[in-house]
């Protein structure tokens, strides 16, 4: 099945949040969904040993709220990737994605990340052995980086967008900047090597069939509406993260349709809600609300809301209690401000 194409003439990878461990797992998640729905949400790394050997609950379990929610996964042994993809279909997932991106040494250790890109032929048995398990069940494209080390030959990124696309790869999210596999670390890889956005533009023209998502310090939606005219889709991590109230204007501008927010005090009280739901069934609540702290940054008073949600004294509290204590703040301080 040719995923990329698809019947709408709008993308479904035309806008989305990346996979960030430690970030966007489940409660993050949910949160961004209160400001867009149309927008891809990715999941974090998980590698093919933790689902392989562990708690796959914990691993893969979502709310039907998510949809729709990429798996990104670690690995680089086709019969493993292919057992992960099977799994990834019978809990649901919109897509698998293959983490060929990242430089941290550990996942160095494990032979895969970044370093795959030297491999092309490994990626493309991977590749390979995921589309055969999903089986058309859905599409399994791969993220990357445009080179590694100090490479900056644009053949070594094409050669190895052509090889997995030979494998029958269509969707290639390309994070437009180099991992130096040594020396830094995966934070200074987010920042030092330079951004090189005409590598991915290249990429679309000379693999004009596939789709070609561009990553990597976008951070305005004119940024998004310029990288748009030369690729498919652009997909935003730390910019999302940080300043979520700009996904609430997505799925008007990116989409063409109305959003899920109104306004941030209505997805700070749906948001209250999940908080409230998840402490009734045990769950320590500041594990999800560390994902949404920057929801009014920008307005008065921000600051205030923010330090009453992070006060430890208050994390046994019921959430709603706290976000009464918060609300005060918030407007005394933005009275302050005024
Ligand atoms: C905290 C954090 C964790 C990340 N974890 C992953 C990961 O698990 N998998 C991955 O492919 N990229 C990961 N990345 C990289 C992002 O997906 C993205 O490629 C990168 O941040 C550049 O995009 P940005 O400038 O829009 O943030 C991570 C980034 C951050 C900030």
């Amino acid at each position: 099945m040719d995923f990329a194409a698809g019947t709408s003439p709008i993308s479904p990878w035309r806008l989305s949040v990346a996979p960030m461990m430690d970030w966007t797992n489940r409660h993050c998640r949910v949160f961004h969904r209160l400001l867009t729905r149309r927008t891809r949400l990715y999941t974090e790394m998980v590698t093919t040993g933790a689902l392989l050997h562990g708690d796959l609950g914990r691993h893969l379990n979502f709310s039907a709220v998510e949809h729709p929610v990429a798996l990104q996964l670690g690995g680089s042994e086709p019969a493993d990737l292919a057992a992960c993809v099977s799994l990834a279909c019978d809990w649901g997932y919109d897509e698998v994605n293959l983490n060929c991106g990242c430089p941290s040494e550990r996942v160095q250790r494990g032979a895969f990340g970044a370093c795959l890109m030297a491999e092309p032929r490994l990626v493309a048995d991977c590749v390979n052995a995921m589309i055969d398990a999903a089986s058309g069940r859905l599409p399994v494209t791969v993220k990357h980086r445009i080179g590694i080390d100090r490479g900056e030959s644009y053949a070594f990124v094409r050669d190895f967008v052509g090889t997995l696309a030979g494998a029958g790869c269509s969707v290639f999210i390309v994070h437009a900047r180099n991992a130096w596999l040594e020396g830094l670390s995966p934070k200074e890889n987010r920042e030092l090597p330079p951004l090189r956005y005409e590598v991915a533009h290249a990429l679309k023209r000379d693999f004009p069939l596939a789709t070609i998502v561009v990553n990597g310090g976008i951070s305005t939606d004119a940024a998004i509406e310029e990288q748009l005219r030369h690729v498919d889709g652009a997909m935003l991590g730390r910019h999302a993260y940080h300043e979520p109230w700009a996904m609430s204007a997505w799925d008007r501008r990116f989409f063409g349709v109305e959003g899920p927010a109104a306004s941030r005090a209505q997805v700070e009280a749906q948001w209250i809600d999940y908080l409230d739901r998840i402490h009734a069934a045990g769950t320590p609540w500041p594990h999800a609300m560390r994902h949404a702290l920057g929801l009014w940054n920008g307005t008065p008073g921000a600051r205030r809301w923010r330090q009453v949600w992070s006060d430890h004294r208050l994390r046994l509290e019921a959430p709603h209690t706290v976000a009464a204590l918060a609300s005060a703040a918030r407007l005394a301080g933005s009275h302050l401000a005024v």
